[in-house]
C-alpha cells in the first residue's frame, strides 16, 4: 500500500513525466518538420543549381524553383460590373431599411461598415471592426492591421462568391424561385455570413460551426440576444436570426448538415475540415468557394489523433494525397529514387506526401526568396492542386460525364492579406460559370486551362521520372508517329539556332489539340518553357528558352 507521501510522489512524478512526453513530443513534431523541410529544400536547390551554370547564389536558385515549382494561379473571377453593383448594394439598402435595422452611414473612412465596399453603409452588424461607440464588442477586431487583413479575405470570398450567383437571383429579378441558400461552412462567429446576408436578402444564408460559443457570438452580434439563453443543448439544431430572417445557424459538423445548398463557401476551415466542406459541396453538385487553412496535419495516418483533432471535432476521414494524379506522381517518384530496385511501396508515397503537407504548413511567410519560404509556397499550391484535381477525379468517377464540375485555383488579391490565400473556386453550371461575360446578348464563358500543366511540369521537377510528365504520357500513348516528333523538334531547334535567348516563338494557329501536345512534348523533353495562348482556332503554342534567374519575378503573385 502507497502511503499519501508515497502517492503525492507519484501524481508530482506522473504530471512531470506527463509534461516531459508532451514537451518532448511538441519538440520532435517541430524537429521533425524542419528536417522534412531541409529534405524537401535540398531536393530544390539540387535539383536547381545543377541545371544552370549562370544561377550562383541560394537566392537565385530560389527565385528560379518558385516558378518551376509552383502551379500557375488563375486570374481571381472578375467583379460584376458597377451598374449591376449598385443595384445590388441599393436592393438591400432599400430592403433592410424598410425593416427597420439602422445604417451605419456616418462610419469614418478607417472603419470600414463593409468589407466589401467602403462606399456602402450597411448595418453595422456586418462590421468587423471594434466600433468607438461600444455598441458591440463581439467578434469585433481588434487589431487594425488584423482588421484589415480579415476585411480583404472576405472582400475576395464575397466577390468570388457573388460571380457564382446565376444573375436573375443575384439581381433579384425571379422572386417565386425556390430558396438560393448559401452555406458557410465552419463559419465561426459569421464574418462572411453576416454580410453575405446583408448584401444578398433574397438568399438564404447558413452559418455552419460545431462551436457553439462562435455560434452564440453571431447571434449576440446580430440580434443582441445571446443564443446560449434561447436554446436547448441539442446538437445539430438551427436557429434563425430574428434581425436578418433569412441569416441562420446551424450548431453542428459539416459532414452532418441536413439540407441542400447551391454554393458552399468556407474560409480558413481548419486542416481536414476544408476537405470536408469540398466533398460535402461536390456530393450536392454545389458550387463552392474554398479557401483552406492548415495543412500540416492532412496526413495518410492521422498518427497523433490529439494533435489531428486540434478542432475538437473532426475525426479522420480522409486519407492524403486525394487525387489518382498525385499518388500516381508520388509513386513514380518513389519508385525512380529507389536505388535497390524496390517497387515502390504506399508508405513511401504517402512520406512523400506528408513531407509536402508538412512544408506547406506555415503561419506566417517572409521573404520567399528564401529557400525555406520558397519551398514552403511552392508545397502549399501543390497541396491545393491535389484538392483540385480531386474534385474533378470524383466527380468523373462517380456522377454522370454530362455535368463534370470545373475548378480552378485562384489567390487572394492582395495576396498580403493572409499566408493561407489559395481560393479553389467550382461549379458545374454554365449560368454560375464566374467568368462568364455578356457580350452583345451574348454570354461568353472563359476558363482558364493554362495552369493544368503547370502541375504536371512542377511535379514532374520535384519527383523526377514520372508519367504525368506531359511528354511521356502522350508518348507512352503513342498518339503520334515518330517522324511527326522529329518534324517538330527540328523545327523547335532551327528556332533554337536562329533566335536570341529571350525570343519566343510561335506556332501556327489551326492546330489540333494532338499536334499542340505533340509541340509541348518536345518542348518539354527539351528543357524549354512552353504555354498555349488564345481561344478556339486561335489557340496557339508559344515556347521560349527557360528564363534565366535575373528575368524570373521574384513576385509569384505575377504569374496569375
Ligand atoms: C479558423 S476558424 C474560421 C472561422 C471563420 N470561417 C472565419 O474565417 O472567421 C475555423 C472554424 O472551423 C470550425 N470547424 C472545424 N471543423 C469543423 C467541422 N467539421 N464542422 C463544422 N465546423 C468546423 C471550428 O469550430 C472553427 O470555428
Amino acid at each position: 500500500m502507497m502511503d499519501d507521501k508515497q502517492k503525492k510522489q507519484k501524481t508530482t512524478k506522473d504530471i512531470r513525466n506527463a509534461a516531459a512526453g508532451s514537451q518532448q513530443k511538441t519538440k520532435a513534431r517541430k524537429g521533425n518538420n524542419g528536417v522534412l523541410l531541409k529534405k524537401y529544400e535540398s531536393v530544390m536547390l539540387d535539383m536547381f543549381s545543377t541545371k544552370s551554370s549562370s544561377i550562383s547564389s541560394k537566392y537565385e536558385i530560389c527565385q528560379e524553383a518558385l516558378y518551376n515549382l509552383t502551379p500557375r494561379y488563375s486570374k481571381l473571377p472578375p467583379f460584376i460590373n458597377d451598374t449591376d453593383k449598385h443595384k445590388l448594394i441599393d436592393n438591400a439598402k432599400l430592403y433592410w431599411t424598410s425593416r427597420g435595422l439602422t445604417s451605419s452611414s456616418n462610419t469614418s473612412d478607417d472603419k470600414s461598415p463593409f468589407p466589401f465596399d467602403k462606399e456602402t453603409s450597411l448595418p453595422q452588424c456586418g462590421c468587423i471592426r471594434e466600433t468607438s461607440n461600444n455598441t458591440r464588442d463581439v467578434g469585433d477586431v481588434k487589431d487594425t492591421k488584423r482588421a484589415w487583413r480579415k476585411e480583404m479575405q472576405l472582400a475576395n470570398l464575397i466577390q468570388c462568391v457573388l460571380t457564382l450567383i446565376p444573375d436573375d437571383i443575384l439581381l433579384n429579378e425571379k422572386t417565386n424561385k425556390k430558396t438560393f441558400r448559401i452555406i458557410d461552412f465552419a463559419g465561426g462567429t459569421g464574418h462572411l455570413a453576416v454580410p453575405l446576408a446583408l448584401l444578398l436578402p433574397q438568399v438564404e444564408v447558413v452559418c455552419v460551426d460545431l462551436k457553439k460559443y462562435s455560434l452564440d457570438l453571431l447571434h449576440k452580434r446580430v440580434d443582441g440576444v445571446s443564443l446560449t439563453s434561447k436554446k436547448d443543448d441539442s446538437v445539430d439544431s438551427i436557429q434563425v436570426s430574428t434581425a436578418l430572417p433569412n441569416l441562420s445557424t446551424y450548431y453542428g459538423s459539416i459532414q452532418t448538415y441536413p439540407h441542400e445548398f447551391d454554393i458552399g463557401v468556407s474560409l480558413h476551415a481548419c486542416g481536414e475540415a476544408s476537405d470536408l466542406v469540398l466533398r460535402k459541396c461536390l456530393n450536392q453538385k454545389a458550387s463552392f468557394v474554398v479557401c483552406s487553412c492548415c495543412c500540416g496535419k492532412l496526413q495518410s495516418e492521422a498518427k497523433n489523433p490529439y494533435v489531428f483533432q486540434s478542432t475538437g471535432g473532426n475525426e479522420k476521414e480522409i486519407s492524403y494525397p486525394q487525387s489518382k494524379k498525385m499518388i500516381a506522381s508520388l509513386e513514380k517518384g518513389a519508385e525512380s529514387n529507389n536505388s535497390h530496385g524496390n517497387p515502390a511501396n504506399k508508405k513511401q508515397q504517402e512520406i512523400a506526401f506528408d513531407e509536402i503537407a508538412k512544408a506547406s504548413d506555415y503561419s506566417e511567410i517572409g521573404d520567399i526568396r528564401k529557400p525555406k519560404n520558397a519551398c514552403r509556397r511552392a508545397a502549399k499550391a501543390l497541396v491545393e492542386w491535389d484538392r483540385l484535381l480531386y474534385s474533378k477525379e470524383c466527380i468523373e468517377c462517380s456522377v454522370s460525364h454530362e455535368t463534370p464540375v470545373n475548378v480552378i485555383l485562384s489567390r487572394m488579391v492582395p495576396w498580403e492579406c493572409s499566408v493561407k490565400n489559395d481560393i479553389l473556386i467550382g461549379w458545374f453550371e454554365d449560368l454560375c460559370n464566374p467568368y462568364r461575360t455578356q457580350s452583345q446578348n451574348n454570354t461568353i464563358f472563359g476558363y482558364d486551362t493554362s495552369c493544368d500543366n503547370d502541375f504536371k511540369v512542377a511535379l514532374n521537377h520535384l519527383f523526377g521520372n514520372n508519367t504525368v510528365s506531359p511528354g511521356s504520357t502522350i508518348n507512352t500513348q503513342n498518339d503520334w508517329t515518330t517522324q511527326e516528333e522529329k518534324e517538330v523538334t527540328s523545327e523547335i531547334e532551327q528556332f533554337l539556332v536562329k533566335s536570341s535567348v529571350s525570343q519566343e516563338y510561335r506556332f501556327s494557329k489551326g492546330m489540333g489539340a494532338r499536334k499542340r501536345k505533340l509541340i509541348h512534348s518536345v518542348a518539354e523533353k527539351l528543357s524549354l518553357k512552353h504555354w498555349s495562348e488564345g481561344k478556339g482556332s486561335e489557340k496557339v503554342v508559344v515556347i521560349a528558352r527557360q528564363r534565366t534567374p535575373s528575368q524570373v519575378d521574384i513576385n509569384i503573385n505575377n504569374k496569375t
